[in-house]
């Protein structure tokens, strides 16, 4: 909705909330007395001065991401993990007890999980068979109650796309907060919809250097929005919740963007192959279409596939659990070496 109104949506002591500052919200240099650090310094050798706390809000990492993005600097939120901005944003627009997220399942399991931990209320709106969004349903399930819609393209584990002129009747339609998870968006030939915060001042786009960038161990997400809604988030957020050694990493990957586009090329061309040559297994019943770094497929007894590829060291994912995913293993794309021991010894299972 472009005409929300943010402030009215977020939880009243959290708009009331006075946020922890420290001296060097005001102060980055001069003698530093102020924070208890340790002035003699690290007990590990580092060029980072890992022994003085991090700056609070990153901005030249923010900066440097909001170029590659498109959008401005105050657009940008830094978590630790796309995992934390899912849970600041409960925090902020849930009450406890009261408020609930929608969700449309299958879909990635961190959202009920975070709602679950800050005791929020999940309503679910299945996806159709062919995995998209059923908007009119999404729409009617929305009362006082439903402050946030978490939404998720390419999705987790059915790795489609959502349809672009679904996400955007949403973000216009629904009377709350709409976050579009983009982790994987990077695999995908779909623009990424960052650019629309600019537009919609209630959409929350995350993304994360977990997948495209190979840095799921620096523990970095991305939450991009409007300066509104940026500013709760730091404002919630801890202190210092991003580390040196982690912005200082994610700060070179970005003199490292040929190798990142080399990469998804290389993971793109393996999906491919990997999708074919599944797709000619008798027991594989269906592989669907991916716009990510995995592979959802339907196979005759999948349990009994699953626990055996992890018997001879090969693990995938079960998603038979989940609707619509009956008999369906996810499987990530490795290298190429990776890839052919997992087709190799699948087949030995099922031949
Ligand atoms: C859809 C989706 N969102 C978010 C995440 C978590 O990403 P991060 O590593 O940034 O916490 C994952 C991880 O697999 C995911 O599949």
């Amino acid at each position: 909705m472009s005409d929300i109104n943010i402030e009215s949506l977020v939880r009243e002591n959290i708009r009331k909330l006075k946020p922890y500052r420290s001296a060097r919200d005001d102060f980055e240099k001069g003698l530093l007395l102020d924070a208890n650090e340790n002035s003699l310094g690290s007990v590990v050798r580092n060029s980072l001065d890992l022994h003085r706390y991090p700056t609070p809000a990153h901005d030249q990492l923010r900066k440097k991401i909001a170029d590659w993005r498109q959008v401005d600097f105050e657009n940008i939120f830094l978590g630790v993990g796309s995992d934390e901005p899912i849970d600041l944003l409960m925090r902020i627009f849930c009450e406890p007890g009261k408020d609930a997220i929608i969700t449309t399942p299958p879909t990635y399991g961190m959202y009920k999980v975070a709602a679950d931990i800050n005791n929020v209320g999940v309503k679910e709106v299945l996806l159709t068979e062919k995995f998209q969004l059923r908007v009119d349903d999404i729409l009617a399930s929305t009362d006082e109650s439903t402050t946030l819609l978490f939404l998720c393209s390419p999705n987790n584990p059915t790795a489609n796309d959502l349809k672009q002129t679904d996400l955007l009747k949403l973000a216009t339609k629904f009377p709350g907060i709409v976050v579009i998870d983009e982790a994987y968006i990077d695999f995908s030939s779909r623009e990424s919809s960052a650019q629309l915060v600019q537009q919609y001042p209630n959409l929350v786009v995350l993304q994360t250097f977990s997948k495209s960038f190979g840095l799921a161990g620096i523990r970095l997400g991305i939450a991009i929005s409007s300066p509104e809604i940026i500013q709760f988030m730091l404002k919630v957020k801890a202190p210092y919740n991003i580390n040196k050694l982690s912005a200082d990493v994610a700060m070179k990957a970005f003199d490292n963007m040929e190798l990142l586009k080399f990469n998804i090329e290389k993971i793109l061309d393996e999906r491919d192959y990997v999708a074919e040559q599944l797709s000619h297994a008798d027991a594989v019943e269906k592989v669907y279409p991916s716009d990510a770094n995995f592979l959802l497929f339907k196979i005759k007894n999948s349990k009994e596939v699953y626990r055996k590829l992890a018997e001879k060291g090969v693990i995938v994912r079960y998603r038979g659990n989940e609707p619509h995913c009956e008999d369906c293993l996810r499987v990530t794309i490795g290298m190429p070496d990776e890839n052919a021991r997992f087709l190799k010894t699948l087949k030995e299972i099922v031949s």
